[in-house]
């Protein structure tokens, strides 16, 4: 398969792109950094700066469009937000752009989302059939997701990524959580009952090849494990696998004052349900966080 994949160079990216070029796919990456492309993939990746390369000739038989400015890092300002919104809504309309000028559609487009659309507050499970919440992170993800849904106007199947808390050892949430915890200063965050709907980054790469390669697959998906825990389960289960304690808890005041509006991001959550995903028959390695933690590793 001919593939474009734009946040190629990213902690889920860097996976896929490995993963696709295991499996013999032809691999192009937009990045704003096409040095770091052969830097982190050598030679065998096409890399290109931005979509002014796309010509009517081009052909792609499939797109995987994970870009987007890191959400939790910053503080929100107006700026931020912008910058937040044109990563992922701007690059994908400009996806759409190029897709129209094309003479050959790409079969699929596979486009990124979080479960963030739910919202944060919320005690009911969340299946694909829930209604969007309307935090900013919410209409963030519903607008990115309508973005790319206009590719099915196109004839494009369109699968929408509706992605969990995404682990691995080599990168996001776990990494930046190993060093206090390794030091035993995990903590849980305020009282600990938030749920956590996170997913083993080698099933997030199987279900994302599961429905780039199922035809019939179309729409919106849970990425994430079957079994979410609380803030609390989560904080002891890492613990114990780095064989530390996790006795502290950080007050919710104190993230609120830190993080002001990014505080429901940690202290809120929603259980997230994979229901389209297991409907569809796939499998997931790595169901229970004890045994994704043991594999942090794993591919
Ligand atoms: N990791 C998670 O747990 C998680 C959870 C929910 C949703 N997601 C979503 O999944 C996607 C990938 O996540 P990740 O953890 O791999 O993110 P990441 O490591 O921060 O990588 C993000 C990628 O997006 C590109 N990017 C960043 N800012 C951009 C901008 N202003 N314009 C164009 N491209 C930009 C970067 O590519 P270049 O620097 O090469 O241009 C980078 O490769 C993101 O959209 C994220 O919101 C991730």
């Amino acid at each position: 398969m001919r593939v474009l994949v734009t946040g190629g160079t990213g902690f889920i990216g860097r996976a896929l792109v490995r993963r696709l070029r295991a499996r013999g796919d032809a691999v192009t990456v937009l990045s704003r950094n096409p040095a770091s492309v052969a830097a982190v993939f050598g030679n065998g990746v096409t890399a290109w700066r931005d979509l002014a390369e796309w010509t009517p000739e081009t052909a792609f038989d499939a797109v995987i469009n994970l870009a987007g400015e890191p959400i939790v890092d910053r503080p929100w300002t107006a700026a931020r937000k912008r910058a937040l919104r044109d990563s992922r809504i701007g690059v994908t309309e400009r996806l759409l752009q190029a897709m129209r000028q094309s003479r050959q559609k790409p079969a699929v487009l596979l486009s990124g989302s979080a479960i963030g659309i739910y919202g944060n507050d919320g005690a009911d499970p969340a299946t694909e059939s829930m209604a969007a919440a309307d935090d900013f992170g919410a209409v963030l993800c519903a607008d990115w997701e309508r973005a790319a849904r206009a590719a099915e106007s196109l004839g494009v199947r369109v699968c929408l990524l509706r992605t969990g808390l995404v682990l691995h050892g080599d990168g996001g949430l776990l990494k930046k959580m190993q060093l206090p915890f390794a030091l035993g200063l995990g903590s849980r965050l305020g009282d600990g009952r938030q749920p956590m709907s996170w997913i083993h980054r080698g099933d997030y790469l199987d279900a994302l090849l599961f429905l780039l390669d199922e035809h019939g697959c179309r729409g919106a998906y849970n990425l994430t494990a079957p079994a979410p825990v609380s803030n609390r389960e989560f904080t002891e289960t890492l613990a114990r696998s780095l064989k530390r304690p996790a006795l502290l808890a950080t007050p919710a005041w104190v993230l609120r004052a830190a993080l002001g509006q990014r505080a429901p991001m940690l202290l809120g959550g929603r259980r997230v349900l994979p229901e389209r995903l297991l409907a569809a028959g796939f499998r997931f390695r790595f169901p229970e966080l004890t045994d994704a933690l043991a594999h942090a590793e794993s591919d």
